[in-house]
């Protein structure tokens, strides 16, 4: 008798719980109100890696929103090209052509400067760099691993060294960090050191939203899965790949409320599904998807090395 009550609360208890993820899942996506940019208007939005991909997506939809952006990147004649998309929806750019894995102390020192008589009152942490092809740990090359680390971690942590302290003494501001899905919400073998940084990136985050907590400035991370752009190789949307635009509109009406957080419905639908994967399951499913992402590519590579031939 005790047995069936016990088993029958516990029944209760979890369907509840199954209830109340789903209704808030629902709310979050389809019904919340949207972040107010409005005191923003007029104001600078840095965004970084916004030559083309993610990041160009973000300015655009940063400058609908009334904000002008500084477009930092390396290919000038892109960022001029996403520049003109800016000042489209009407809002003042400024493009600074910067190399975040080789720039040396000068380098910074100057990046300083360019941005110091701007009123920066957003910061997009885009700038990411990834192995070609996944690629197994044991492979990689000593340079590449050095060109990830460089970017990801410790020009994302310098960029926002170097604009967030000025937040916190306006006592406003948004800084978003761009982390990923794969090293936060899954395990991502042959992306060894990329979903390491990406897992850095979403652990500042995490502190940095704690230790300003009360200053104003709003900091969230966000974990995403695929998304159409160069990195990801997915030039075609669906389901479960949003395109660069879709997302970063989704992401920027969801600021300010998660810390961590995936703005495009199915990624967060994915993240719970994973959730309940046991771990070793996460692990060879992830492997298997990313070996055979790494075969299709190398065919791809040779095919077109064969056609360049004749
Ligand atoms: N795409 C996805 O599926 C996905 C999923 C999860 C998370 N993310 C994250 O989202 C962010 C953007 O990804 P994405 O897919 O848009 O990447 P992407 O298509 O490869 O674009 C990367 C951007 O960064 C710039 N960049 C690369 N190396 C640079 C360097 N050394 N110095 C300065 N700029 C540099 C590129 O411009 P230049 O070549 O002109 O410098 C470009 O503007 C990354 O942090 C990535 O980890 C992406």
């Amino acid at each position: 008798m005790v047995g069936e009550w016990y088993f029958s609360t516990l029944g209760a208890l979890v369907c509840f719980s199954l209830l109340f993820q789903l209704l808030r899942f629902i709310y979050r996506h389809w019904f919340r109100g949207s972040f107010s940019w409005e005191p923003y208007r007029g104001e600078w939005a840095v965004v970084t890696g916004a030559s083309y991909g993610i990041g160009a997506a973000y300015a655009v939809q940063l400058a609908k929103n009334g904000l002008n952006v500084v477009l930092i990147a390396r290919s000038v004649d892109k960022l001029q090209q996403v520049a003109q998309q800016v000042e489209k929806n009407g809002a003042k750019s400024q493009i600074i052509s910067f190399d975040f894995a080789s720039a040396s102390v000068d380098d910074w020192k100057r990046l300083e400067n360019q941005l110091s008589s701007l009123t920066t009152s957003v910061l997009v942490n885009n700038v990411g760099v990834n192995v070609s092809l996944p690629t197994s740990f044991l492979e990689m090359d000593e340079e590449k691993i050095h060109q990830i680390v460089q970017v990801n971690i410790v020009a994302t942590q310098k960029i926002t060294r170097l604009i967030v302290p000025k937040m916190v003494q306006r006592k406003k501001g948004v800084v978003l960090f761009l982390s990923s899905g794969g090293g936060v919400l899954s395990p991502a073998p042959y992306l060894s050191v990329y979903s390491g940084t990406k897992a850095y990136e979403n652990a500042l985050a995490l502190a940095l939203a704690g230790e300003l907590e009360s200053s104003g400035v709003v900091v969230q991370s966000i974990t995403p899965f695929f998304i159409t752009s160069e990195m990801s190789k997915i030039r075609k949307s669906s389901l479960a790949v949003p395109s660069a635009e879709r997302f970063a509109r989704d992401s920027l009406k969801s600021v300010g409320y998660e810390v961590s957080c995936n703005p495009y419905w199915f990624h967060e639908f994915l993240a719970l599904v994973i959730s309940y994967l046991p771990l070793k399951l996460q692990i060879r499913y992830v492997a298997k998807l990313h070996r055979g992402l790494r075969e299709k590519g190398l065919r791809k590579m040779s095919s077109a090395e064969k056609k360049s031939k004749i």
